[in-house]
């Protein structure tokens, strides 16, 4: 029987959406008020959910204790109160939407947590507005 074990996170960031390939017209057909070059926050929640058996020894699938300090350390210090395309290094040739946050937490995480686990992130950039990705 697998288990899935989830903890959520959060963190508040500037971004802009832009192309440096295209024209200005160009990115705000696309990203219309998102390319907006002073910037603009959103609140962003994450939930990062592990799945995988019990392991009997312990009775957890993934220590939750882990979990929240790999989510602190990977995604809330780097990212909290800072403008993701000027001070996330993943960003800084990759457009910061709500997808590619998405999977660079996915990567972020990936490389902390047991091979043999599962592991999906979802990201809501509103409340109403979230992606999600996981293990192919
Ligand atoms: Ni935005």
């Amino acid at each position: 029987m697998n288990v899935t074990v989830s903890r959520k996170g959060h963190f508040n960031a500037a971004h802009r959406l832009h192309n440096v390939n295209w024209s200005k017209e160009q990115n705000e057909i696309t990203f219309g008020k998102c390319s907006n070059p002073y910037y603009h926050g959103h609140n962003y929640e994450v939930i990062v959910a592990v799945k995988g058996p019990i392991n009997p020894m312990t009775g957890y699938t993934v220590d939750m204790k882990l979990l929240k300090e790999i989510i602190k350390q990977e995604v809330e210090e780097p990212f909290d109160h800072k403008n993701l395309n000027e001070q996330v290094e993943e960003f800084k040739n990759l457009n910061p939407t709500a997808e590619n946050i998405c999977v660079v937490i996915y990567n972020r995480i990936r490389a902390r947590i047991e091979s043999s686990l599962k592991l999906k992130i979802t990201l809501y950039e509103t409340p109403r507005n979230f992606v999600e990705c996981e293990d192919e």
